[in-house]
């Protein structure tokens, strides 16, 4: 270790997480910075694009799950320090490369989208399913198709019956896949995104169900299921959830000739109405290509937004939220740079601190269920 490193964090390291929550975020820093040089290739911090300025800026890869997950796959860093959710930081250490760890700075961020699938729920689901004769126990009938925004435990379910795993930037080409192997999907746990998914297919939405992990037989009837070409879990983003329909209309008749572009986690009705559907990645490269002058009401995460805003001020485009009421997730927000500065330095130290490691019996699977979808790319 340099003796300036040493110097600038000699209180610290050995100190608890608490230690460092009472800092300021300024002076996290050219802490973080240090720590990261001290690190070299040693280790790789990723980071999605829903993360704060303070924390994104020390990303050496920024992206989309699916671009995330990608340069998890790719790195022959030690560790991987993930600026992003549970879900996601699982998925690196699925995809990781033996002796590589897994670090989530603040394992309370997780994403209340993907706690609303439970693996025992889905397991019920399709047992249910199965005496219906709708499927067996290999996936002949149904593809079950996750979306990545779920965990380990149910990409596992997933890979083992004949399904895989999609993001917000394949889910087209997942739905393919599942439908070339059966007629129906059982799509987890974003009912929007696979509703968005299955409309923009040609699916009427009448052949569209949803199932209510809280109620018997999901709520539906035996005849509806029989017909349905995609069962639906009933899960969502309560962050894209918000947006509504007003909302485009109303940022509309403010600002003639501005074009609403929205991620595929809002409702149905929202997606309708714009202009634009799309990952996160997708989003930022629609503004990117558009020409000088125009102007994008975004229906996403507000740091992405604002940090849009801030960017494509610079190339003549304006970048505003839909709802001026601001959409915040709050698990992402979760990561700080004080957390991150921990466990940088921790790293520094060889002591590897809120490792996540997916268990040896869900990762076969789970990595299955991703290969197929990284292959579907
Ligand atoms: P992206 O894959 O589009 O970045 O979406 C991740 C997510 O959690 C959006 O809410
Ligand atoms: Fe989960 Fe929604 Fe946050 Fe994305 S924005 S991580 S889906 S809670």
């Amino acid at each position: 270790m340099s003796t300036t490193v040493a110097a600038v964090r000699e209180r610290s390291v050995s100190c608890s997480l608490d230690n460092y929550l009472v800092l300021p975020d300024h002076t996290m820093d050219a802490r973080i910075a240090a720590a990261r040089r001290e690190l070299g290739a040693r280790a790789v911090v990723l980071g999605h694009h829903y993360q704060r300025d303070e924390v994104i800026r020390f990303a050496d890869f920024r992206g989309d799950s699916y671009k995330l997950a990608q340069a998890a796959g790719r790195t022959n860093a030690a560790y991987i320090v993930f600026c992003g959710v549970h879900f996601m930081a699982e998925s690196a250490d699925i995809l990781a490369h033996m002796g590589q760890q897994v670090i989530l700075p603040d394992l309370n961020a997780g994403c209340s989208m993907a706690d609303m699938a439970e693996i025992g729920q889905v397991e019920s689901c399709w047992e249910q399913l199965m005496a219906l004769d709708l499927t067996d126990d290999h996936g002949r009938g149904i593809t079950p198709l996750t979306y990545m925004n779920s965990t380990a435990a149910i990409k596992s379910f997933c890979g083992e019956r004949g399904g895989l795993v999609c993001t917000s930037s394949n889910a087209a080409a997942a739905f393919k896949w599942a439908f070339a192997r059966n007629q129906k999907i059982l799509f987890l746990p974003d009912q929007h995104l696979g509703r968005n998914t299955a409309f923009a297919m040609g699916i009427p939405l009448e052949e569209c169900v949803v199932w209510d992990p809280f109620m018997v037989q999901g709520g539906v009837t035996v005849e509806k299921l029989r017909s349905a070409r995609v069962i639906l879990w009933k899960g969502h983003c309560s962050v894209h959830q918000r947006f509504l329909p007003e909302h485009v209309d109303k940022v509309r008749t403010r600002f003639p000739g501005i074009q609403v572009i929205v991620h595929p986690e809002c409702r149905w009705e929202v997606c309708q109405k714009a202009d634009g559907i799309g990952s996160t990645e997708r989003l930022i490269k629609m503004i990117a290509d558009a020409p000088e002058g125009s102007k994008f009401a975004v229906g996403t995460e507000i740091h992405l937004v604002n940090r849009m805003g801030k960017d494509f001020a610079k190339e003549g485009k304006t970048v505003i939220t839909l709802d001026e009421s601001g959409c915040l997730c709050t698990t992402m927000f979760r990561i700080s740079p004080q957390h991150l500065c921990w466990a940088l330095e921790n790293l520094t130290e060889d002591n590897v601190v809120n490792r996540i490691q997916v268990p040896e019996e869900v990762k076969y699977w789970s990595r299955v269920a991703l290969d197929r979808m990284l292959e579907i790319g």
